[in-house]
């Protein structure tokens, strides 16, 4: 019976959760989401071109906001106010990076990021932000490409970073030329977005597909960024990619809510030499016990040489066992948040 016992806290804790939540919890946006632009008449204009400084936590920010607000009529049918766009995992992603100082410059050598410096500068030496150029100026560039945000594929260019410029690309055509496989996933995506006959399922594989292409070519690029990270965040970093790619055979569904509560589940700074999961005093428990699956889920990733991914691959393919795992993880986060 005492195994029973957990089970029938989580779901009693469960009650007491859904009965105290708020139906519209108002910290689910990322940081500053009000105050990033809404609309390309927002950004700064030249040669017939909308100039975007995707460096700058605001600009970048408003990319996902113009996306959300472009495809938001093609949710409707799911749920009322675009709550269940799954493009929301994004930026809600993006917001806690911020939040937490991970766009800042780990060297130390500018004040790029860092809160008594130029806290909206996103430093192109921060592994988390250079990966998430990937989810970021990829998506919105297919996106345009494809027609849904209503502008011309040649009227948009980002702005480089101040250095390691080749690791990135600036317009539709050029992100076309040096990365054609994941362009064309976020294009395929976004065709099966504008069908209206697309199910909800449908759009999360589409969806998983391109954001997998995209971390596939990042994480390729940018290990050499972990080097700047003490050996907790380093591993943290590994393990959370690791993760995502856990994530992505169940079809997690990154909608607004349940993205934002799931996030709270992870560490509201950057790890430093001496946090050990679960004893990380100033986290939660929620937080400590997300720490420690993680850490879990890279030995035994580690230790079985990549079985441990590949059976997981095999069970995720059946409907019932896909179904049975986004259960338990809703009734988890249910109960810690
Ligand atoms: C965008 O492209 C069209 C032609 O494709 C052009 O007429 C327009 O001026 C361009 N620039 C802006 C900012 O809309
Ligand atoms: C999209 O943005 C426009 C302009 O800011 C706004 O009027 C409209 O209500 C937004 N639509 C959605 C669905 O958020
Ligand atoms: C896109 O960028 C490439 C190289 O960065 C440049 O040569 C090309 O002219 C740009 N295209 C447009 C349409 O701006």
């Amino acid at each position: 019976m005492t195994f029973h016992l957990p089970w029938a806290c989580v779901i009693i804790g469960c009650i007491f959760v859904s009965l105290g939540r708020a139906s519209n919890t108002p910290d689910v946006y990322p940081p500053l989401w009000k105050e990033s632009p809404g609309q390309f008449s927002d950004y700064k204009v030249e040669d017939g071109k909308y100039i975007i400084n995707i460096w700058h936590y605001l600009e970048r920010l408003g990319t996902y906001k113009i996306l959300l607000n472009k495809t938001a009529k093609y949710f409707e049918k799911f749920a009322p106010e675009n709550e269940q766009n799954i493009l929301w995992g994004l930026p809600v992603h993006h917001g806690w990076q911020y939040r937490t100082g991970r766009l800042a410059d780990p060297t130390q050598r500018t004040n790029c990021g860092h809160e008594s410096g130029d806290y909206l500068c996103i430093s192109v030496d921060s592994w988390w932000a250079d990966v998430n150029y990937y989810l970021s100026a990829m998506p919105f560039l297919a996106a345009v490409d494809s027609g849904i945000m209503g502008i011309s594929s040649d009227n948009i260019t980002f702005l480089p970073p101040s250095k390691d410029q080749t690791n990135f690309c600036y317009n539709v055509s050029s992100c076309y030329s040096s990365f054609p496989e994941t362009m064309k996933k976020w294009n395929k995506f976004y065709q099966q977005v504008k069908s209206y006959s697309s199910s909800f399922e449908d759009l999360l594989k589409y969806l998983w597909a391109a954001h997998m292409s995209s971390l596939k070519v990042a994480h390729k690029k940018f290990g050499n960024r972990l080097k700047f990270y003490s050996k907790q965040e380093a591993d943290f970093e590994r393990s959370w990619a690791l993760f995502v790619d856990y994530l992505a055979p169940p079809l997690f569904p990154t909608t607004l809510i349940r993205t934002a509560e799931f996030q709270k589940g992870l560490p509201t700074r950057m790890l430093v030499d001496g946090d050990k999961a679960p004893l990380v005093s100033d986290f939660t428990s929620f937080q400590n016990t997300v720490l420690l699956g993680l850490n879990f889920l890279h030995k035994v990733h580690k230790y079985t040489g990549k079985l441990s991914f590949i059976v997981w691959k095999t069970l995720m393919k059946f409907k019932v066992a896909r179904k049975l795992f986004l259960e338990i993880l809703d009734l988890i986060l249910h109960c810690f948040n």
